[in-house]
């Protein structure tokens, strides 16, 4: 189910991707795949089996997994940041290209280790 929550987050993250020339689109599809990735934080946060799994674990695909989230969430938080200079004064758009086009590597990733961890 989670798994599918960040599919769905991931989707909005590659539309926004394409929609990147149409300003308002990029920036609302983007904040709204933002906004997911952070509710699922949160979901995942107030489930007591989940956070004691992680806590702990030598699991390296559940490590890998978390590793990938945790840099993709700093990433788009840093894309975000980035965007809005982009807005407000024009500058920095040579960081946000840079890290979207990772991101979207790390972020896929995400979503194909969080179904290898639900599914095997
Ligand atoms: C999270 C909030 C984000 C905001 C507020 C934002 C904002 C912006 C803005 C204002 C632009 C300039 C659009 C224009 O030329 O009129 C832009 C361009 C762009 N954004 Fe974002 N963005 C965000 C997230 C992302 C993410 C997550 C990615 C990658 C997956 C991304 C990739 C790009 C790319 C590739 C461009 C084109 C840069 C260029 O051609 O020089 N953005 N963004």
């Amino acid at each position: 189910m989670i798994a599918h929550f960040s599919a769905i987050s991931l989707l909005l993250l590659y539309v926004g991707f394409l929609s990147r020339r149409n300003r308002m689109r990029h920036v609302t599809f983007q904040m709204t795949s933002l906004a997911c990735d952070i509710a699922i934080v949160i979901i995942l946060e107030s489930n007591r089996s989940v956070v004691q799994k992680a806590i702990g674990s030598t699991d390296r695909l559940l490590l890998t997994h978390i590793a990938l989230a945790v840099t993709a969430l700093l990433q788009h938080l840093l894309n975000l940041i980035t965007g809005i200079l982009i807005w407000r004064t024009g500058t920095g758009r040579k960081i946000h290209k840079l890290n979207g086009l990772i991101l979207i590597v790390v972020r896929t990733l995400v979503t194909v280790t969080a179904y290898t961890v639900v599914m095997r």
